[in-house]
């Protein structure tokens, strides 16, 4: 944590401040961090190519909801007649954009006994140990963030659909074709969504790997997500044939640790599990689930960041993915993508990857 604000403040120094006698940020930066290397930019290491079109930044052309998905959208908010949707959307977007992680166990005790230690240094705040008690508790519920699971119901669920569908959509759209345009010989048969809502992940799935996935698992909690994902699938009517052949709803994850799919995906959905201990189970089933990749998407945000962090700890510092699957994972594209893919040569994957 120093190492890092010195880090930080060095370079920002440093670049207003890069005298004659003063060392170039990144020669600083490599001794200061181990394992950072010099840049030496006068080396043509791109080959008199331009930096844009380094083989590492990929393209993505700007993305459009398919057409079906945006009609039986439209339709859905049509009919629901909802009164002042946009003000609900602005509520919920907010909402989620300033949501925290919730609180755990630990770190509430940490923060009660510094706040008994701080009433006790207080000599005018000498009190019994039932009344000081009293005053931690209020302390620490004045102070606290205090998380709220959110209810997915039926109208939740379409204000959800309004706010994010397209965002949503788009996010997993640039993690698949990352793996398309790096991958190409990768074509995923089957595909398990956790924490599903609106489908948006199948949706994006299709417009990748339409030709290959056979299989779309969407599991999500919420009956009334489940049902407004199938809904959108049909255009927006409870009959009729689906958009996508396919796809499976269920309220539960596959118990069976043999079933495995090629691609698993959670797009915004760890920040939705009251604790820490659900998201570490849940990962870890992630994880055992995927044959190939596993695909995290959270906000970027301060929460988002951080869980996303953990998650990436867990999975490659844990022990083995499974007794039958001993295969080590690793970082396949920066912060959102992790893999394993054994059949491939490391140094193929060797940008953004953990060294
Ligand atoms: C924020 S929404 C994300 C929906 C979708 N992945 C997307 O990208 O639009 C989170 C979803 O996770 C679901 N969810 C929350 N806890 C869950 C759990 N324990 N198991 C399955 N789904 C869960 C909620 O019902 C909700 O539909």
């Amino acid at each position: 944590m120093a190492t890092a604000r010195a880090v930080r403040l060095l370079l920002t120094s440093s670049r207003w401040r890069l005298g004659r006698r003063e060392v170039p940020q990144s020669r600083a930066l490599a001794a200061l961090v181990p394992g950072v290397s010099q840049v030496d930019n006068s080396s043509d290491f791109l080959g008199k190519r331009p930096h844009r079109r380094h083989p590492g930044i990929l393209q993505l052309p700007c993305v459009e909801l398919p057409k079906a998905l945006a009609a039986a959208a439209q339709l859905l908010l049509l009919q629901s007649a909802m009164p002042n949707v946009e003000k609900q959307v602005r509520a919920l977007t907010n909402y989620l954009w300033s949501r925290h992680l919730p609180v755990g166990p630990e770190e509430l005790q940490r923060r009660a006994v510094y706040l008994e230690e701080k009433f006790l240094e207080n000599p005018d705040l000498s009190q019994s140990e039932e009344k000081l008690r009293e005053t931690v508790l209020r302390a620490l519920r004045k102070t606290t963030y205090h998380w709220q699971e959110l209810s997915y119901n039926e109208k939740l669920s379409l204000v959800y659909m309004a706010a994010r569908l397209d965002g949503g959509f788009a996010a997993v759209s640039r993690a698949f074709h990352e793996i398309q345009a790096r991958v190409p010989e990768f074509q995923p048969q089957t595909l398990l969504d956790f924490g599903s809502g609106t489908g948006s992940v199948t949706w994006a799935a299709h417009s990748t790997w339409g030709q290959s996935l056979r299989e779309y698992m969407c599991v999500d909690s919420s009956a009334a997500m489940l049902d407004l994902a199938e809904k959108l699938l049909k255009g927006g009517s409870e009959s009729g044939e689906p958009y996508v052949p396919g796809v499976f709803f269920r309220q539960f994850l596959p118990v069976s640790p043999k079933v495995q799919f090629d691609v698993v995906v959670s797009a915004f959905s760890l920040s939705e599990l009251p604790s820490k201990a659900d998201r570490t189970e849940v990962i870890h089933t992630l994880w055992r689930k995927t044959s190939h990749f596993l695909i995290l998407v959270e906000n970027g945000t301060k929460a988002g960041h951080s869980l996303l962090m953990d998650a990436r700890d867990l999975v490659l510092k844990g022990k083995e993915k499974s007794p039958s699957d001993p295969r080590p994972g690793f970082v396949f594209a920066p912060v959102s993508i992790i893999s394993a893919f054994p059949t491939m040569q490391r140094s193929e994957l060797s940008y953004g990857q953990e060294k």
